[in-house]
């Protein structure tokens, strides 16, 4: 199986992360997205079944990137009163002339050992419009429950062939990778929300 393979569970996956965390995964997912503009280009990495979908605000265009491809049927499957380009690839692997003014990344960082995590930060990075925004919804190591956490990592590890065996500290590697915390906002179980622009890009 290759990594991050996550067709197997794409069925359960929405019940399983409601059974666990309810809808506070969804609400943090949500919560920074008040930041998009009406014109932006939006790109939204490792969406899943899509569920964040119908929180986006009216925006310009609006890019979701998804690897597996049972996920990405589910995601296609929602009722949407506006267009959006479902794009089926690795990021790892994607290419694009775009640039765009908001990337989101809704528990997609926490898929990578360190090595990809890097490589996945510089790309975005690289994507970004001067002025961008990453918004980063995902689990923050110091303040998950540690039996919680082993129990994800070796569901996933087993059902998806999660690349990571670890839990890395997210916040320190986008600070470490030019990214300035704009606004956080913490939830239960670990779980937080941040918004992030480059170091030294921002225009006023
Ligand atoms: C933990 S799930 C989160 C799904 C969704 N964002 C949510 O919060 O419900 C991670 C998602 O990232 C996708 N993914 C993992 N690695 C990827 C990659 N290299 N390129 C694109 N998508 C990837 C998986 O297929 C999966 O849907």
């Amino acid at each position: 199986m290759a990594v991050n393979d996550f067709d197997s569970v794409a069925p359960y996956y929405d019940c399983l992360s409601k059974l666990v965390f309810g809808e506070s995964l969804l609400k943090a997912q949500a919560y920074h997205l008040k930041e998009i503009g009406d014109k932006d280009r939006v790109l939204i990495l490792g969406g899943g079944t899509g569920k964040l979908l119908e929180y986006i605000p009216k925006s310009g265009e609006l890019d979701f990137l998804e690897m597996s491809h049972r996920m990405l049927k589910r995601a296609k499957r929602r009722k949407f009163h506006r267009s959006i380009n479902f794009i089926h690839t690795d990021f790892l692997e994607f290419n694009t002339d775009k640039r765009y003014e908001v990337i989101i990344c809704p528990f997609f960082l926490d898929c990578f050992d360190e090595q990809s995590l890097h490589t996945v930060i510089v790309k975005a990075k690289e994507l970004l419009s001067p002025n961008g925004k990453l918004i980063v919804t995902d689990f923050d190591r110091k303040g998950t429950n540690s039996l919680l956490l082993q129990s994800m990592l070796i569901f996933f590890k087993w059902f998806a062939n999660l690349e990571t065996t670890q839990l890395l500290d997210l916040k320190s590697f986008l600070k470490k990778n030019d990214f300035q915390e704009n606004e956080i906002k913490i939830y239960k179980k670990g779980v937080f929300s941040a918004l992030y622009y480059q170091v030294g890009k921002r225009k006023r």
